[in-house]
């Protein structure tokens, strides 16, 4: 199915759906996501020793009120534009927020914190919420959902929901790409490996909690990622071919690994929402997709090493259109590159959703 064909299903699901009564409903009752700041929605925001946080200018500009929320874009992020289309009217709440209480658990929570990764080491390194920990928060939830709701709806709602995870690229950037001791005991193929493992065992723990609509992306291109040039790049300014190949050993290795799943756990709805191609596709050619600048960031980065991944909190400074650009920040695609991204996935969670 192309995605055009894809999205029109969806559309036509959407309608069917809302014909039945007077209130739209949406297609799944609640949205649940796990990881890194690919999908983190504010939750560093409340962690007083995070190290990455979007909660300044010029993150969120074109996001709803123009304020930085601790979205990594300029506006929405993938799951955003995912939700808009499954028909939600409010995005899940941060689960270290204030707003994540009463009705508003009802559509959902976000666990996601920048800097984590499916390794715990990487998180705890940049003082961000495990993944362990995370599954943590979400048992909590279901608690507090079963207070909200009642029982018997909040395990239909647990059931129901779409589970999202998105995470990984940290356990390569800000760890085994600079980490001796990791890189001589493990090569790359065993590092996704261990990786992979720790991701099979998370959506085990899921399952088992309730889970039955899961959808993890895939490693994104991490040689074309704005930072990566930046650090690892040979000079050219192209993207670092190396980087790119652990991207696909690790996405070889997710794509059995998600078929493993589906074998063990029959009323299990689970499918890959693959980020590489799309993003690749970007990266490769820009301009057939509408984009002039693939290469640079939007906003203006810092120039320490530590610092190129995020947009400069002093020196407030972004392109003139934040559309023409896939990445607004070192690694964090412009909200015009996410609605690429996302209508991309369509196939993968209409497969999800039905
Ligand atoms: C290297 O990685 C290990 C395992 O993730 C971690 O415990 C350690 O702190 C890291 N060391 C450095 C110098 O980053
Ligand atoms: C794994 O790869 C095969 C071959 O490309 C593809 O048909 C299948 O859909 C993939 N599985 C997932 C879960 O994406
Ligand atoms: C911004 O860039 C996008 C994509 O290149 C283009 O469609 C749009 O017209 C531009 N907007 C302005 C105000 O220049």
């Amino acid at each position: 199915m192309t995605s055009m064909a894809a999205l029109l299903a969806l559309f036509l699901l959407a309608a069917s759906a809302m014909s039945g009564g007077v209130q739209a409903q949406p297609l799944v009752p609640a949205v649940i996501s796990f990881g890194d700041s690919t999908v983190d929605v504010g939750n560093n925001n409340y962690l007083p020793r995070a190290v990455f946080k979007a909660n300044y200018a010029p993150y969120g500009q074109s996001f709803a009120r123009h304020e930085p929320t601790g979205r990594f874009s300029d506006g929405k992020i993938v799951t955003d534009i995912t939700a808009d289309t499954l028909g939600f009217e409010s995005y899940a709440p941060p689960y270290l927020s204030p707003q994540a209480s009463g009705k508003n658990l009802l559509v959902g929570a976000n666990f996601a914190s920048a800097a984590s990764s499916y390794h715990d080491d990487t998180a705890a390194m940049y003082d961000a919420i495990t993944l362990t920990q995370q599954l943590e928060y979400y048992k909590e939830y279901q608690s507090k959902l079963a207070a909200v709701a009642g029982r018997a709806a909040a395990r239909s709602i647990l059931s129901g929901a779409l589970y999202v995870v998105s995470t990984g690229t940290g356990d390569f950037l800000q760890n085994y790409y600079h980490n001796a001791s990791l890189s001589r005991r493990y090569d790359v193929a065993r590092y996704c490996g261990l990786l992979i493992g720790i991701f099979s065992d998370f959506a085990d723990k899921l399952y088992k909690l309730g889970a039955r609509r899961i959808g993890v992306t895939s490693m994104p291109p991490l040689g074309c990622l704005p930072a990566s040039i930046r650090l690892y790049g040979e000079g050219h300014g192209g993207c670092v071919a190396r980087l790119n190949r652990d991207a696909e050993t690790f996405n070889r290795k997710l794509n059995a690994t998600v078929e493993a799943l589906k074998g063990r756990h029959a009323d299990l709805k689970i499918a890959i929402f693959d980020i590489y191609t799309p993003l690749r596709k970007l990266a490769d050619a820009p301009v057939e997709q509408g984009f002039a600048n693939a290469r640079g960031t939007c906003c203006r980065t810092g120039k320490a090493k530590t610092r190129v991944y995020l947009c400069n909190p002093t020196t407030a400074g972004t392109c003139r259109n934040a559309s023409s650009y896939v990445f607004f920040d070192g690694v964090h695609p412009s909200e015009a590159a996410n609605v690429f991204m996302a209508e991309s996935m369509v196939e993968a969670g209409i497969e999800l959703v039905t």
